[in-house]
């Protein structure tokens, strides 16, 4: 298996707004994507799909770009969602760590490689922006593996249908700079 650094590490957030504005505001890091997850194709977590098509079970996942591609994921826990019980809603918890691989082809060989060890994991799962595999290690910490399909950041990558306030500014900024 071959990492390449961390993706995103994935943080369960009270108050989603106030803690992205600390990290756009203070930290001084760009909101790169915002999302729920009805947005994207399909969403599994440890085998269970939450999500699988149109039909919006799951939390907002807005993303901050560490500097260097890897980037913070903040969720928030969902109003009136069916998540499964192992699904870490607690705020400030930690969700989940995304590990990089370079591409498809290191992804599927480390899901070869795992399932071949005899360790549980998830399918291939699009999220567009990105492609990933789930598994546990053994403590239960939730673990992805993941390759960007593409790089993310720029108006076209917040789109929350709902959005929140932090993500409306940063929208406005964005395009008026392009203006
Ligand atoms: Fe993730």
């Amino acid at each position: 298996m071959n990492i390449q650094g961390i993706n995103h590490l994935a943080l369960m957030s009270r108050d989603l707004d106030a803690t992205v504005r600390f990290y756009v505001d203070i930290i001084g890091l760009p909101l790169v994507k915002a999302y729920q997850t009805g947005d994207v194709p399909k969403w599994e977590h440890n085998g269970a799909v939450l999500h699988d098509g149109g039909n919006l079970i799951a939390p907002r996942h807005y993303f901050v770009d560490l500097g260097d591609g890897s980037l913070l994921a903040f969720f928030d826990p969902g109003q009136g969602a069916t998540l499964p019980e192992d699904f870490v809603s607690i705020p400030g918890a930690f969700h989940h760590l995304s590990l990089n691989v370079a591409d498809e082809e290191a992804l599927l060989a480390a899901r070869a490689e795992l399932k071949g060890r005899g360790i549980p994991v998830s399918g291939v799962v699009d999220h567009e922006f990105c492609k990933s595999i789930y598994l546990r290690d053994p403590d239960g910490r939730n673990l992805e593996l993941s390759y960007f399909v593409r790089q993310v950041g720029g108006p076209d990558d917040l789109h929350d249908p709902n959005p929140l306030p932090i993500m409306t500014e940063q929208l406005a900024l964005m395009t008026s700079e392009s203006a």
